[in-house]
Order: structure tokens, then C-alpha cells, then sequence
């Protein structure tokens, strides 16, 4: 299994570069499906999940290539004869789900593995199926899988509120309705840039949709929709990862540049809650530089839809806070349970703690190296965040999570400064931990 050591204490000089989208490549996949023949996406990262996400299509029918190095995915739908989602696929990524919509709206009919736990239960999604059914879909739930049927073959078309908001409802929803047969609306949809770059996409192709980017999206049903060759947009998370980092580990007064990402795709909140930390942020067409006060000011946040403070920086966000001098809190509005980083922070020397959704963190205790272990893909970033500023060396462990959604992390950070190597280990299994508690 693999793991990434770090050595804290070099500061992150940069330049660093940011990759494309993953939260927007993954839908661009689905949308594919729609049109009878070969699609091309380029600046697609190069991740665990976009791997996942492929295979994922092909036992559906439609051949898909992948060349890495090129950053350019190739996906030829013109076969679809297997409108299937098997578990042990999608339980590995949740985005997966997004072959509802994807094989409904193209053969009339889906059998889809809910992604993980029941559809009401941890990462729901309800949403997703009650407004399928508003569409014109029927559904079954059958031993952990959607199965799902537009009678006549095709979807009719309805409205539906998202209470709360959701990207992937809002994703799904409109795989299924723009082949449907008459209008739709989307309500309370999500207006994130993932789904306003998908959106354009799918409109490429020929579909017929109004208000993209805002709370109501309205869709006229097409009978059918073309191939296309379509660009994926900079990740906005890794931009706000990068910029995080330079904030924290950055050289105070040496400012860091970050090029090619697209920093209005971070929402204005996040932008002025970190203006108001004393960070000095240029930002420019296509690079952002980031230098490190002497001092930075301990500012909470509260995440919010966008474009409110992104829940996928608010992990990054607590080791920033670490590197202050006072008190502030990070409150997850979006998932109650999304602190699993804080534990191993903890281990770090970081003095944070949990009640409830709102994490409070008191800067100033040195950050010790130590082994922690990565739990999910934003939460083992911020383990790196963490050792990056750490005195001696961290161990990463489990970095799986973190190759999900960060191409070649250790790679960028070795080329900016940061003393950082991917290593091999071996966990013990409950058996050897056994027979190595007997030995002790
Ligand atoms: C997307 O997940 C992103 N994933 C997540 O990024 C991101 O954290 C999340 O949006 C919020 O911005 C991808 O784009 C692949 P939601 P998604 O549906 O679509 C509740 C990362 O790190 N909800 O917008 O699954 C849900 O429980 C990942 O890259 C329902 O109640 O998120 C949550 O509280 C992690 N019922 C809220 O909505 C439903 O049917 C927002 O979730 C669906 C969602």
C-alpha cells in the first residue's frame, strides 16, 4: 500500500499548476452516453476515479480509451446494450450514480447500485430518485440497486424542487430530461461551476437548456443529441487546495504563483474570508500568486452551496488555522460528519476540536511530524497540508484516498520546494497484529 512522507520545514516556493476538473470530468463522462457515437474530453486528470468512472462505462457497452499522458479520454457510445451498474463498481465512487440518469435518458431503462448504505441513509440519495420518478421514471429498489424504467422507453419530462441542493441530483436530473419527451424544471438546482460547464456541454450536444448557473433550470426535451469534443474546465478545488498551502507554507513575504486554474470558479466567499486572513491573493487571467504575511489573522468560515465556502476546502481550511495565532471555527453546513481529519490532526499537535458540524481550532501549538492515517480524499490533503509545516517527518498513510482526486500530488509539491516521496508499507492484518501483540 502506498503512503506519502513528508519532511516539514521547506518552504513551498512554487510554481504550481493546476490539472483539470475532476467533479467536472466525471459528469462530461456521463453526458457522452447520451449521443450514438465517439465523444472526446480533453484535460481530463489523470485519477483513481476517473479510472473508476471508465470502467464503470465500459460494462455498459461503450469503449472508452484513455490517454493519460495527453490528459485526453475518448468515449464511443455508439453501443449501449448493457444498461448496468454493478456494485462493486460504483460502491467504489459515488459519482457512478450518475449512470441513472446517464442510461435512462439514453436506452429507456437502468439498473444502478445505490452507491453505499440505503438511499435515505449517510450520502443519500433520494433526491435523485424522487425526481427520476417525477420525470416519468419508474423505480424499484431491489437487494441495494435502483432499477429504473421510462414506459415506452422514454422519460416524459416534469418539475421537481431539490430540498436540500444538490450537484449530483442536478446532474442526474438533467441526464434524464433533455431526451425527454416534453419539458422540465429544476428547482433549487445547483449552481456550481462542475454543473454550469456540464451543462454547456450537454446544450454542445444539442440539448435544449435555460438557466444554467442559477436556482431554476429549464429543459425542452430533443429527441436526440450529438457526440462532442469538449474541453474539461481546471479543477477549483486543487486551485483552492494550492492556494491554501502557499498560505500556510509559503515563505512569509516570498509569494508563490499557481497557473491555470480559473479563480472565479472558487465562489466570492471563500475569496474574501481569505483576504480578511491577511494572505496577500493576486489573481490574474489564468494564475493566482499567493504570499504568506508575517501574521495571518484567525478567520471562521461556514460552507455553503456554491457559491458560498466550498465543503471540499474546509478540511484545508482548519490547517490554515492552525498557523494563526487565535481562535476560529469551521462549520460544515453541507455534511454533518465530515471531519475525520481532525483525529489525526490531533496527532500533529494541531489543538482542534469537534462539536457537533463546527470544528474550533486555537492556533499556535507547534505541529509535531507523526504517522496519521487518510480517511477520505479531502481530509488526507489537508494530513499533507499538515506535515508540510510540521517540525520532523510525517507518514501519510492510505494515500489511496488521496490519488482519488489529486494527480500526481507528491510530484508537483517535490517540483515547488516541499521535501515529499510517495514509499511503499505493508499494514498489519488483524492476524500479525495479533501474533505481534503476542510477541511484544
Ligand atoms: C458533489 O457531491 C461533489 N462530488 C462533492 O465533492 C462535494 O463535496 C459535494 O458535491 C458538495 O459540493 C462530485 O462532484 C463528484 P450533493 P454530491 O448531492 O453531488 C444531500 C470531493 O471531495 N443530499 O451536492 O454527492 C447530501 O447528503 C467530493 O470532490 C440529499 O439529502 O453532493 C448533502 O448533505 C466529496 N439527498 C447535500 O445534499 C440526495 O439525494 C449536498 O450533497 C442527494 C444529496
Amino acid at each position: 500500500m502506498d503512503k506519502l512522507v513528508v519532511n516539514g520545514g521547506s518552504p513551498l516556493t512554487g510554481p504550481l499548476t493546476v490539472g483539470g476538473s475532476k467533479n467536472t470530468a466525471l459528469p462530461l463522462m456521463a453526458a457522452t452516453l447520451l449521443a450514438d457515437g465517439p465523444s472526446r474530453i480533453t484535460n481530463v486528470p489523470d485519477l483513481r476515479d476517473v479510472r473508476t468512472f471508465s470502467n464503470v462505462i465500459r460494462v455498459a457497452g461503450p469503449a472508452v480509451s484513455f490517454d493519460a499522458e495527453a490528459n485526453t479520454l475518448t468515449i464511443d457510445a455508439s453501443t449501449v446494450n448493457h444498461p448496468v451498474a454493478p456494485y462493486d463498481l460504483v460502491k467504489k465512487m459515488r459519482a457512478s450514480f450518475y449512470m441513472l440518469g446517464a442510461l435512462i435518458g439514453r436506452t429507456g431503462e437502468a439498473k444502478v447500485s445505490l452507491p453505499g448504505g440505503c438511499a435515505w441513509g449517510p450520502r443519500p440519495v433520494d433526491l435523485h430518485i424522487e425526481g427520476m420518478k417525477e420525470f416519468g421514471a419508474e423505480i424499484e429498489l431491489e437487494e441495494g440497486y435502483v432499477i429504473a424504467s421510462a414506459p415506452g422507453g422514454r422519460l416524459t419530462g416534469g418539475s421537481f424542487r431539490l430540498d436540500p441542493s444538490s450537484v449530483g441530483a442536478t446532474i442526474n436530473l438533467l441526464l434524464g430530461a433533455v431526451r425527454a419527451a416534453g419539458p422540465s424544471r429544476i428547482e433549487n438546482a445547483a449552481m456550481e461551476p462542475d454543473v454550469v460547464a456540464f451543462g454547456r456541454a450537454l446544450q454542445d450536444m444539442g440539448a435544449q437548456i435555460d438557466g444554467l448557473g442559477t436556482r431554476t433550470i429549464e429543459v425542452q426535451g430533443v429527441d436526440t443529441l450529438s457526440p462532442i469534443s469538449v474541453r474539461n474546465t481546471p479543477d477549483r478545488i486543487e486551485l483552492g487546495t494550492f492556494m491554501l498551502m502557499a498560505a500556510s507554507a509559503g515563505a512569509p513575504g516570498h509569494p508563490v504563483e499557481i497557473n491555470r486554474g480559473t479563480h472565479e470558479h472558487l465562489g466570492q466567499d471563500f475569496k474574501n474570508r481569505l483576504a480578511e486572513t491577511g494572505v496577500d491573493v493576486e489573481y490574474e487571467d489564468e494564475c493566482v500568486t499567493v504570499t504568506r504575511p508575517d501574521r495571518i489573522a484567525p478567520v471562521s468560515i461556514e460552507t455553503a452551496p456554491y457559491p458560498g465556502f466550498p465543503t471540499d476546502l474546509q478540511a484545508q481550511w482548519t490547517v490554515l488555522l492552525a498557523t494563526t495565532d487565535g481562535t476560529a471555527t469551521v462549520t460544515d453546513t453541507i455534511y454533518d460528519d465530515r471531519f475525520k481529519h481532525v483525529p489525526e490532526l490531533q496527532r500533529l499537535g494541531v489543538d482542534i476540536s469537534v462539536n457537533g458540524n463546527t470544528a474550533t481550532v486555537e492556533g499556535g501549538p507547534p505541529i509535531k511530524g507523526a504517522q496519521v492515517m487518510s480517511t477520505d480524499l479531502r481530509a488526507s490533503v489537508s494530513l499533507v497540508m499538515a506535515g508540510m509545516i510540521a517540525e520532523g517527518t510525517t507518514h501519510v498513510l492510505r494515500v489511496y484516498h488521496l490519488d482519488r482526486g489529486y494527480e500526481d500530488l507528491e510530484g508537483k509539491l517535490r517540483r515547488a520546494g516541499i521535501d515529499i516521496w510517495r514509499d511503499e508499507y505493508e499494514e498489519l492484518s488483524d492476524r500479525d497484529e495479533t501474533e505481534a501483540r503476542e510477541a511484544a
